[in-house]
C-alpha cells in the first residue's frame, strides 16, 4: 500500500472537497436564469398546469428558513388561488380593504409629520390608487400563491419568505413563466379574516404571497450595474 505522507494527503482532500459537483454547463444554465428573472406585471390568460404549480411550490420549500427561531416546528405552508374562484373574489377584497387601512394610517403620519419624504406621499397616492382599483396580483393572472411563515424567536419570517419567494421565482423563471411579487400579502397578514381565509391560527404565521402566470410579454434581461463598481475588497 502506498503511504501519503500526511501534508500531501491534506492537500490532496482539500483539493478533492473544492471540486464543484457541478459542471461549466450547469453554471451557464444558472446564469442564464437568474439574468432572466424579472418582474411580469401583465399575463396571458392561459392557465399554467398544476405540475409546474407543484414544482414551483417545491422550490419555495427547498429555500432555508429560519430554524433555530421556529424551534423544529412546522414552518412553511402554501396556499394556491386560481382566477375566477369565489375565495380568489374574497381575498381581492381584502387587499383592497388593507391598502384602504395603509393609506388611511400614512395620511394620519404625514399630517403630523411634515419632515417625512416626498416619497411618502408618491406612497400614500400609490396606495390611494390600489385601494380603489385593487391590488395587482390578486385576480389578474391565473394564480395567487400565498406563502405563510411560522414566526419565531426572533422573529425572522419575512427574510425567510424573501428567501422562499426568489427560489420559486427562479424555478418560475425557469419554466417560462411570469412571476410578479405581491408584497401588501406581508401586511394583509395582519388581517383576521384574512388568516381565517387561509384557514391559519392567526398571529402565527408570517405571509407574503406572489402572482404567477404565462407573461404577455417576456420582458429583457435584467439590467443591473457591473459587480466590480459596486464591490470594495476589504483586506
Ligand atoms: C421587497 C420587495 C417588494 C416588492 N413588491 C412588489 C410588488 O408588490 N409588486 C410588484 O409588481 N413588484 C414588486 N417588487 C418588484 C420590484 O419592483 C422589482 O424587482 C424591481 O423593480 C426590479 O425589477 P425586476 O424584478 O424586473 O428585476 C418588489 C421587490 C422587492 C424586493
Amino acid at each position: 500500500m502506498k503511504i501519503i505522507p500526511f501534508n500531501t494527503y491534506e492537500r490532496k482532500v482539500s483539493r478533492m472537497t473544492h471540486v464543484s459537483p457541478f459542471t461549466q454547463q450547469d453554471n451557464a444554465i444558472l446564469d442564464r436564469i437568474l439574468e432572466s428573472r424579472r418582474s411580469v406585471r401583465s399575463f396571458a390568460p392561459d392557465i399554467p398546469s398544476k405540475e409546474d404549480i407543484m414544482s414551483i411550490v417545491r422550490a419555495g420549500l427547498l429555500a432555508p428558513y429560519a430554524a433555530q427561531a421556529v424551534a423544529g416546528q412546522d414552518f412553511r405552508r402554501f396556499f394556491v388561488f386560481q382566477e375566477g374562484s369565489t375565495q380568489l373574489a374574497h381575498v381581492a377584497a381584502l387587499a383592497k380593504r388593507q391598502a384602504k387601512r395603509m393609506a388611511e394610517q400614512l395620511r394620519v403620519e404625514l399630517a403630523a409629520n411634515s419632515s417625512l419624504p416626498d416619497q411618502a406621499r408618491g406612497f400614500l397616492q400609490r396606495l390611494e390608487r390600489l385601494a380603489e382599483t385593487g391590488v395587482p396580483g390578486i385576480g389578474t393572472a391565473p394564480y395567487y400563491i400565498v406563502v405563510a411563515e411560522r414566526s419565531g424567536i426572533p422573529p425572522a419570517e419575512q427574510q425567510s419568505l424573501a428567501h422562499c419567494l426568489e427560489n420559486m421565482w427562479l424555478k418560475a423563471t425557469a419554466l417560462g413563466l411570469g412571476f410578479q411579487l405581491v408584497s401588501v400579502t406581508a401586511q394583509m397578514g395582519r388581517d383576521r379574516e384574512f388568516s381565517s381565509v387561509l384557514g391559519i391560527p392567526h398571529g402565527e404565521f408570517g405571509t407574503n404571497g406572489c402572482a404567477i402566470g404565462y407573461p404577455m410579454k417576456r420582458p429583457p434581461p435584467v439590467e443591473r450595474p457591473d459587480a466590480r463598481e459596486v464591490t470594495k475588497w476589504i483586506d
